[in-house]
């Protein structure tokens, strides 16, 4: 059962699965670009369950490492010190910040099977990257409650997904088994399981492009979610039409 999870990336995401992961007891180890003198304020925050180091302390501590960083970045992350590790890939293609990648725009392969090739020693696990960071941490409950919600989880070892059910229900969610890394542009940006029916649905008069506008961020930081139980998730999943690949937002 996983005891440490290391963190390469300690931002929105990074720190809000950080939360949920040392309110179960769990022990973190976070990492940045920047390095760790940068985290002081996080791991504080984060307790006595935390601590800061570089990304290749954070890859060889970890039980499982969660790697959350821009995709842009995703050949940085250190193959060599995962090696061996179940790896949690949260990251999404957003060519605006990330820049256009040839063989994700083919449509060929997956973005999780792109950074599975980079780390050839690891097992990655496509899981907690289709909520967005606010309800991701609001929206975690505890086991059997009636409002929890449900993540798709993919990969290509067996092991390495059953764990990570486990580790997510420990972190507050239920998962469904969507298949492999090939199959897992189906919870891709722009399907219909990403991110809008957690978040549930939006006032009328805020489209997605009023994102800069002060009423959308209100709405952002503030609304309660909805559960996204796992039967939803399947249908969800089930919808999925292939052709467009990559996200677009503010
Ligand atoms: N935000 C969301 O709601 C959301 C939801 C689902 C999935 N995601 C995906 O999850 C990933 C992380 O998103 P985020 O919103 O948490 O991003 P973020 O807030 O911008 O944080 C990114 C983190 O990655 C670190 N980083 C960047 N380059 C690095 C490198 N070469 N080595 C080690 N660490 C590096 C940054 O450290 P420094 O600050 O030191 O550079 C920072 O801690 C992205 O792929 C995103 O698409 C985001």
């Amino acid at each position: 059962m996983t005891q440490t999870i290391g963190f390469i990336g300690s931002g929105m995401i990074g720190g809000a699965l950080a939360r949920l992961a040392v309110a179960a007891g769990l022990n973190v180890v976070m990492s940045n670009s920047r390095g760790p003198e940068t985290l002081a304020d996080l791991v504080a925050e984060l307790g006595e369950h935390a601590r800061a180091a570089t990304p290749e302390e954070a890859a060889k501590a970890g039980d499982v490492v969660v790697a959350t960083v821009p995709l842009g970045v995703y050949a940085k992350l250190p193959a060599d010190a995962l090696a061996g590790r179940t790896v949690i890939d949260t990251m999404n293609y957003y060519p605006g910040r990330d820049g256009r990648i040839a063989e994700l725009d083919g449509g060929d392969i997956t973005s999780s099977e792109l950074l599975q090739r980079h780390l050839t020693g690891s097992r990655v696990v496509k899981t907690l990257h289709n909520m967005d960071w606010i309800r991701l941490y609001s929206r975690a409950r505890p086991a059997g409650a009636p409002d929890r919600s449900a993540l798709p989880v993919a990969g290509d070892d067996p092991a390495a997904k059953a764990e990570m059910v486990r580790l997510l229900d420990v972190l507050g969610y239920d998962a469904v088994d969507i298949g492999t890394l090939a199959d897992s542009w189906r919870c891709e940006p722009g399907t219909p399981v990403y991110v809008q029916p957690y978040q549930g649905p939006r006032p009328a008069q805020i489209t997605q492009q009023d994102w800069h506008q002060p009423e959308w961020q209100r709405w952002f930081r503030e609304a309660p979610g909805e559960p996204v139980p796992a039967d939803r998730v399947k249908q969800l999943i089930a919808q999925a039409v292939r052709g467009h690949v990559g996200g677009h937002s503010g």
